[in-house]
């Protein structure tokens, strides 16, 4: 099976976006999005992204590589009844199933950074949005102090290391890396913009119980997990990481976890 999809199908993603929804809907309200606007979320999860947008009248395509996300997201939009939203199975990495220049709007929030072969990324983003339209893309940055990335960091110590060849999707939060993917697939630099912006988790209980959420449900984590315990260290893992989630809580309630973390927005300007 292709690893990619492999480590998606794994856990259960939408225990994780359950504490995004907030800032997901942010982002996308401040997106200009109109009613009729063609929208595509490529590595959607279940729909943090997506379904704001439809909510806010545009015409939504989810693609993920992981079929449970695929099916918790149509399974939401059934249950709320939304017409102008589906979700289907698709690979960033080859969108052979879309049109040339068919979406206003491709968003890919911490989505298409996840998949192999950026360079075939970019250009199957920029491939399927029209002339005019534009690609905004969230990535987690490499080093960042702030959750995601330290989540990152500190499993890959306890982690096997990477194939050859594997290039590690915190590439895609380095602008001179960004400018370079999507230069070559004809986008010229100064249509490229790069700021850096936050995300909030959100959690309604203590940074250990979020901390649990990401071990039992988030692929990379349950992944680090295993290895650890394969080499016995499993415990050390455990208290990295509840002494960072610990660190980074912002909540001033005893049983509730907020936790900012740093990113790197990026629009393209078609
Ligand atoms: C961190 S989650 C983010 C999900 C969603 N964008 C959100 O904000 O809730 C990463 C998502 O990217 C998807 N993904 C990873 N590799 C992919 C690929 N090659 N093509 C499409 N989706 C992919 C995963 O299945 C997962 O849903």
């Amino acid at each position: 099976m292709n690893p990619n999809q492999a480590l998606w199908e794994k856990g259960d993603f939408t225990r994780i976006a359950a504490t995004m929804r907030g800032s997901g809907a942010a982002l996308v309200g401040a997106l200009g999005i109109t009613r009729g606007v063609k929208v595509l979320d490529l590595g959607c999860g279940d729909g943090t992204t997506a379904r704001p947008a439809a909510v806010l009248g545009a015409d939504v395509l989810g693609v993920d590589i992981a079929r449970n996300l695929v099916e918790a997201g149509n399974a939401r939009v059934k249950e709320q009844g939304l017409t102008n939203l589906r979700f289907q199975e698709g690979d960033a990495t080859n969108l052979e199933h879309l049109d040339d220049r068919t979406f206003d709007l491709v968003i890919s929030i911490f989505g298409a950074m996840f998949a192999p072969k950026p360079y075939d990324v970019a250009k199957e983003m920029v491939r399927v949005t029209r002339p005019g339209g534009r690609i905004v893309m969230g990535n987690w940055i490499p080093n960042d102090p702030t959750l995601v990335a330290q989540i990152l960091k500190i499993s890959a110590a306890y982690s096997p290391p990477p194939p050859n060849g594997f290039v590690s999707p915190m590439t895609w939060g380095v602008e001179s890396h960004v400018v370079e993917r999507f230069g070559a697939a004809g986008v010229p630099s100064e249509k490229i913009s790069c700021v850096r912006d936050t995300y909030t988790f959100d959690y309604p209980g203590p940074p250990s119980e979020l901390l649990a959420v990401f071990r039992g449900y988030y692929g990379p984590t349950m992944n680090a997990f295993d290895a650890a315990e394969k080499s016995g260290r499993a415990a050390g893992l455990q208290k990295e990481l509840q002494t960072l989630f610990e660190s980074q809580n912002r909540s001033p309630s005893a049983d509730r976890t907020a936790i900012p973390a740093t990113f790197l927005r990026v629009t393209v300007s078609l």
